[in-house]
């Protein structure tokens, strides 16, 4: 079943969420487009890799992205959408997302804050008829995006992700919320974000398709949602256990290996609680052991710096070269029961197999 998305459609109702840094890149992005989903790169200091980025991160980000946009669509052949997942919280956030529309993005997804200038940063560049949607974990947020949007640019979210509790990285929750034996279901959140897009829908006139996020396990899962009114699911963790993820095999081995109980919730130095693997840093950090950064990038709005208990970009770059001492691992709540590698195209003809059984 096809979806609406703005001016494009999309094939399958399967997103793959974007991993910072570095886990969802042009590779991941683009074999998961070419099976007729929505693959999404990271923007998150996504030009890592590159030889000047010790020296000038910025500007090695920014064309790191532009050559990772175009080659995430050559791979994708047309067959589904290529997207561009960019924190609000980083510096780079308005000339990221520019980056990414010039470079032909198919859709800005945006989350870790509210995305309020989005559709003005997009207007920047006219040509471009990309799908504009936000990250939220709450009908409240949803709505306070769907004013500010409609009231400065006249436009509505072309689609909404709706993250849940359970998923990886950072998180729209407190600490406690997110630590709770009971945490808000899906179902409730998507029935409460519909009901805030449901004054939009009618005032523009037309669908703003929701996907679930976080923690749904499998095909049959987003059937289930998609009865609840969901356009489809938003999976992230288990792309990691792919040959095509865009992490090193070293950091591939070690979420895989991971176990239910070696995830953790952690406080970013950005302030939000998100979600890992109990690991030596974090150790550290909670025995107050771990030295502060000698060095900073000026990635993330919110940080304190060199102030902060480490630098949550270092961290996840050592974690993406599998260096279990020094990284920081993300990973959703389900880590812990995906323990063998596959390809993109057998994870999403998984997902398709299980939702079409369930339907
Ligand atoms: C390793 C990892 C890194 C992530 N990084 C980001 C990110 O940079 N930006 C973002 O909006 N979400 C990020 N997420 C959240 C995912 O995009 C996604 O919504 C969520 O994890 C889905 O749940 P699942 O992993 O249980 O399938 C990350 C998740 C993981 C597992």
């Amino acid at each position: 079943m096809a979806v609406k998305i703005g001016s494009r459609t999309l094939p399958m109702p399967i997103l793959q969420g974007g991993m910072g840094i570095g886990l969802s890149l042009d590779r991941l992005a683009g074999a998961v487009a070419s099976r007729g989903g929505m693959g999404t790169i990271s923007t998150a200091a996504c030009g890592f890799l590159e030889e000047d980025y010790p020296q000038d991160p910025q500007r090695a980000n920014l064309r790191a992205l532009d050559r990772q946009v175009r080659r995430a669509r050559e791979l994708a052949r047309g067959a589904g959408l290529v997207a561009v997942n960019a924190m609000v919280a980083t510096v780079q956030y308005a000339d990221s997302v520019k980056t990414a529309l010039r470079a032909g993005a198919d859709a800005v997804v945006s989350g870790a804050g509210l995305p309020l200038q989005l559709p003005a940063i997009a207007a920047q560049v006219p040509d471009s008829a990309a799908a504009l949607a936000p990250i939220v974990s709450s009908g409240r947020a949803a709505a306070l995006i769907c004013r500010a949007w409609d009231k400065r640019s006249q436009r509505v979210p072309d689609f909404v992700v709706l993250e849940g509790p359970l998923a990886g990285g950072h998180l729209g929750f407190s600490p406690q919320e997110v630590r709770s034996q009971r945490p808000v279901s899906l179902s409730a959140l998507l029935k409460e974000v519909r009901e805030a897009l449901a004054p939009w829908r009618e005032k523009y006139r037309r669908d703003i398709p929701v996907f679930v996020a976080g923690g749904v396990e499998n095909g049959a899962e987003m059937a289930r949602y998609m009865e609840e009114g969901a356009a489809g699911a938003q999976f992230a963790t288990r792309f990691i256990a792919t040959e095509e993820c865009d992490a090193s095999p070293a950091c591939k081995r070690i979420l895989l290996r991971a176990k239910p109980e070696d995830i953790t919730i952690v406080k970013s130095p950005v302030g939000m609680p998100g979600r890992a693997l109990r690991s030596p840093l974090i150790d550290r950090v909670e025995a107050g052991t771990q030295p502060h950064p000698r060095r900073c990038v000026n990635c993330l709005v919110p940080c304190k710096k060199l102030e902060s208990p480490y630098c949550i970009s270092q961290a996840l770059i050592d974690a993406w070269h599998g260096d279990w001492e020094n990284g920081l691992f993300f990973c959703g709540a389900k880590a812990g029961q995906i323990h063998t590698m596959s390809t993109v195209e057998e994870q999403m003809d998984q997902i398709i197999t299980e939702w079409r059984a369930a339907q």
